[in-house]
């Protein structure tokens, strides 16, 4: 289509079959103004790229819920390995083009520091659009109005709070009232951290005492038990509250439970898990040698049986997205740090680059969830949850032209050494060897091509930052 001064459009995607959360039908798709402009059959306008999708998957780009871009974290000094700039060219790569990521307060400080702190380190970097959550570490009832100003002006309507980590990120059970409270008046959401932190420490420092120092000690210390304690008790304090609930990085069965019978009551309550949650398990800590460290992450890898409660738990909708809770550091260097003591291994791990694969994998080619609900669960979700919906997370005309040109076939084994498979900023995957099948081809961010062939051809500064509505139910 020419639009009024004769120009042709952008883009024109034929022949694709164009797989949403709901719909599964072949057409063409005509780009303009960085927006789709038309879905139809046999599509003729001139555009100045033409892209045959025969044979393809035309889905919505990925949103990837949680990352952690250059997150100070852990002993003083150690930051996690991607930026905003080696961060979300990854994501671009594996098929994501919108990430959440979480400006941190500093204790005592102004959350709104904490936005400009992020907003410098992402400004003109990204290579896909971004947006923040805003993680809380303090909040007295005098700061509470810097919650509307973040919401209202600063489009950050979701406040990440930490019920683990006592005298770093931990908040009291007062404290997540008060915030939780103060989420449900203006309209936003609050997303948890949901592990008992207070009890953990406790048996952290029996551990440490016992000598017990080794990294399988990490997951030993923080049993799922309390995990499902924290979700069970954020769940009553957001009911008192009257907020919206979000589990972050839910792990297991076990913390499941408590959020199938709160939906059950149809509260308000939505879960995430992760990628390595669904493909990895417990084994991990038994490698040998100091090699269990890459798998040091909060909540730690559960049973082999917890994955298929997740899976589950995705197909029936009682969990609703999949975000990586991306928060790399390297081994050598950073995870090692913490070789004479878990504690001091910085604690998280990667996958913001092959969450899409996995999923396809273990979701549609595995035959646990339908394609529409791959789409839901790693795109349209979010867009709902997050305010984003329908500028992301869908394909309709008006909506923003972020699209993957998805190869359902292609197999790929993921390796830190195969560069179709790899380039965070770290030097191990927790997935090596681990086949995919299904791979992001050619990625589309607000209608420029950025990933084709599966290399990258965008440019640092192409994402912009996305101001997000306020909750309003999925
Ligand atoms: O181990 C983790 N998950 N690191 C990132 C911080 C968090 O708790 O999400
Ligand atoms: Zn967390
Ligand atoms: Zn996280």
């Amino acid at each position: 289509m020419s639009n009024e001064y004769g120009q042709m459009a952008e883009l024109l995607i034929k022949n694709g079959r164009i797989v949403t959360a709901v719909d599964d039908y072949q057409a063409d798709i005509l780009v303009e103004n960085e927006r789709i402009a038309l879905i139809g059959r046999e599509l003729s306008f001139p555009a100045g790229t033409v892209i045959d999708a025969s044979g393809k998957l035309v889905i919505p780009g990925g949103i990837d819920p949680h990352t952690h871009f250059e997150l100070p974290f852990g002993k003083e000094g150690i930051v996690s390995s991607d930026d905003f700039e080696t961060g979300t060219r990854a994501a671009a790569l594996g098929g994501t083009t919108t990430i959440i990521d979480f400006p941190t307060q500093e204790k005592g400080k102004s959350t709104l520091a904490a936005l400009e702190t992020w907003h410098r380190k992402a400004a003109g970097k990204c290579a896909i659009d971004y947006a923040f959550h805003m993680i809380i570490t303090d909040m007295p009832e005098e700061r509470l109005p810097e919650m509307r100003t973040l919401a209202e002006r600063e489009g950050v309507t979701s406040f990440k709070l930490f019920m683990a980590y006592p005298g770093v990120l931990y908040l009291d059970d007062g404290a997540l009232y008060r915030v939780m409270r103060q989420a449900g008046e203006i309209g936003g959401l609050a997303a948890i951290h949901a592990e008992n932190g207070i009890v953990i420490d406790e048996i952290v420092k029996r551990a440490l005492r016992e000598g017990k120092k080794e990294p399988k000690w990490h997951a030993l210390t923080r049993p799922a038990a309390m995990e499902a304690e924290a979700v069970q008790r954020a769940i009553a304090i957001a009911g008192v509250a009257d907020a919206p609930l979000y589990i972050v990085h839910l792990s297991c069965a076990a913390a499941l439970e408590p959020v199938v019978a709160a939906r059950d009551r149809s509260r308000a309550v939505f879960g995430e898990t992760c990628p390595q949650y669904l493909f990895l398990d417990n084994s991990r800590y038994d490698l040998p040698g100091f090699e269990s460290a890459k798998y040091v992450m909060t909540p730690a890898l559960r049973e082999k049986s917890d994955r298929e409660a997740l899976w589950r738990g995705l197909r029936s909708g009682d969990l609703q997205t999949v975000g990586t809770d991306h928060c790399p550091f390297f081994y050598q260097g950073q995870k090692t740090l913490g070789k004479a003591d878990f504690t001091c291994i910085p604690n998280g791990a990667p996958g913001v680059e092959n969450r899409m694969s996995l999923i396809y994998t273990g979701g549609v080619a595995e035959g646990r969830i339908s394609l529409n609900k791959f789409v839901e669960i790693t795109s349209t979700a979010a867009a709902k949850i997050f305010g984003l919906f329908p500028q992301k997370g869908a394909i309709a005309v008006g909506s923003d032209a972020d699209l993957v040109i998805f190869n359902p076939n292609h197999k790929e084994i993921i390796r830190v050494n195969n560069p179709r498979t790899h380039h965070m900023n770290v030097d191990y995957n927790p997935y090596e060897g681990i086949q995919v099948q299904g791979m992001a081809e050619t990625v589309i961010s607000r209608g420029k091509v950025i990933v084709r062939e599966g290399k990258y051809i965008g440019r640092k500064g192409d994402g912009k930052y996305l101001k997000r509505e306020c909750f309003s139910g999925l």
